[in-house]
């Protein structure tokens, strides 16, 4: 029974405690959608089918997870519960030329902090018990079912918050919506429950009372983290959720080998990857997709954005944004400077307070910067444009568009032009390593 046959994910509820449209499971937390979490929730069991029920907006969830190929989306019309979104799935995969076979898991899609670790013990827990569930003890029960117990502490059922009494409301034992059931029992009890309860709805809850009531043993495990029982219904909840996983990510990235200097007011997403040794400095934003190298420096008071890759070795600092931004190897950009659209060789600075502008009002553009440039502080590169390697701007210089500044010149003024080759002394003092000689450098 250490198996999970189905892991069917409950995801077609609607945002409507947020006061805002859209299905709840989309909201993004850390770069990546909800339903993201608890898919992957899914897969770490390996079970033979994942089944996830939507129902709101169903087209666009299913398009926003259309590359999980292990993923069948079951649609629920109207959304009765979710006794009766389990219903919907069941009956389809019933249906369906596999069928269903081996222990069922169940998952809500607004519960993205379960670890697979817990899930693991679920199902284990199915080789003593008919079905089992997580529970948590909680210091705020955010509207969570609560748990009831016998007086010798055997799992007896849940009771919804709505209709509690009490009593019940204060019991501080919660459920957190993830069950593990034999396959013939939700066939038998999905059909025979009614929506007679304050919601109108099917709860899948009255399916463990009516397992006990049968006489069955339904084991019921507290959690110990109380942070895995994050659910989301509210906005708040969202927050809470956010930091929580933001959490895990620093964590996962620190035991790679990355530093972190203040983890309190670092914001890196889901899906970012950064080599061992590298420096994450405070105030610093990192989103999805950004790939960094060993050795780097970022920050602070960096915003990293969407395909930018930092090569080994690269800097970037104070009140620097790149956005699609290439960096080579050894590459510097230290100090108020955005980045947009650009390719920069290896072992080149960039100056202080650089724009490369790559928005003409209509269109974004390209730039190419070469390897050991020098661009000097405060230059502006107007996109489509190009500098050279070991070519150098003086400060201030407006490269305008198409300029293409040839390898080894230096151009400057406004607009920028050539000054011919690039004095043998600033390359010099690149060479040697001496800021001070650096045309309008500040390092
Ligand atoms: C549910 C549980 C509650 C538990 C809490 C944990 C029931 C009756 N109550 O309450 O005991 O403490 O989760 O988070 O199960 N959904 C559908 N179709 C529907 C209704 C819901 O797919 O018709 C999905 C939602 O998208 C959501 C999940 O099921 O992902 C749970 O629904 P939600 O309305 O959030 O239930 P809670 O009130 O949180
Ligand atoms: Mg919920």
């Amino acid at each position: 029974m250490g198996e999970a046959g189905t892991v069917f994910i409950l995801a077609a509820g609607e945002s409507t405690r947020f006061l805002s449209a859209g299905p709840k499971v989309l909201q993004p937390v850390c770069g990546r959608p909800l339903l993201g979490y608890v898919l992957e929730q899914a897969r770490s069991l390996q079970p033979r089918r994942i089944v996830c029920v939507v129902g709101h907006q169903a087209e666009r969830v299913c398009e926003t997870f259309a590359d999980w190929q292990d993923v069948e989306f079951v649609t629920q019309e109207e959304r009765l519960g979710t006794g009766h979104a389990l219903r919907v799935a069941h009956d389809a995969c019933q249906a369906s030329h596999d069928g269903i076979q081996g222990p069922a898991v169940v998952l809500y899609g607004d519960m993205p902090l379960i670890r697979s670790e817990s899930l693991l013990a679920l199902l284990a827990r199915l080789s003593e018990a008919r079905a089992s569930v997580l529970t948590a003890r909680v210091s705020e029960p955010r509207g969570f079912g609560r748990v009831l117990r016998e007086a010798g502490g055997e799992f007896m059922g849940i009771v919804e918050e709505r209709e509690a009494t009490a009593e019940q409301l204060d019991i501080d034992e919660v459920n957190l919506g993830v069950y593990a059931f034999r396959s013939e029992d939700l066939a038998e009890f999905l059909p025979k429950l009614n929506n007679q309860n304050q919601k109108g709805e099917y709860y899948l809850t009255d399916v463990l009372g009516m397992l006990c009531r049968r006489g069955q043993r339904v084991s019921a495990e507290i959690l110990e983290d109380e942070r895995e029982a994050i659910g989301i219904n509210t906005l708040e909840h969202l927050s809470d959720a956010r930091r929580a996983i933001q959490e895990r990510i620093l964590l996962g990235h620190m035991a790679g080998g990355v530093f972190i200097e203040d983890p309190a007011s670092t914001y890196i997403d889901h899906g970012v990857e950064i080599g061992a040794g590298t420096k994450i400095l405070p105030c610093t934003v990192i989103r999805k997709g950004v790939k960094i190298g060993r050795n780097c420096e970022v920050g602070p008071f960096t915003h990293l954005r969407a395909g930018t890759v930092l090569d080994d070795g690269v800097e970037v600092g104070n009140f620097t944004e790149a956005k699609n931004a290439r960096v080579g190897s050894g590459t510097k950009a230290k100090h108020l400077t955005y980045l947009g659209d650009v390719e920069i060789g290896p072992g080149t600075n960039i100056g202080a307070g650089t724009i490369v502008a790559n928005y003409d009002g209509v269109n974004k553009h390209k730039t190419t910067i070469g390897k050991d440039a020098f661009v000097g502080s405060g230059s502006i590169l107007i996109a489509p444009n190009s500098v050279g390697d070991r070519a150098l701007t003086g400060a201030g210089a407006v490269v305008t568009r198409n300029s293409n500044v040839p390898a080894g010149e230096a151009w400057v003024g406004v607009p920028a032009r050539s000054l011919g080759k690039r004095p043998p002394t600033t390359e010099k003092a690149k060479s040697s390593g001496s800021a001070k000689k650096k045309p309008g450098g500040i390092t």
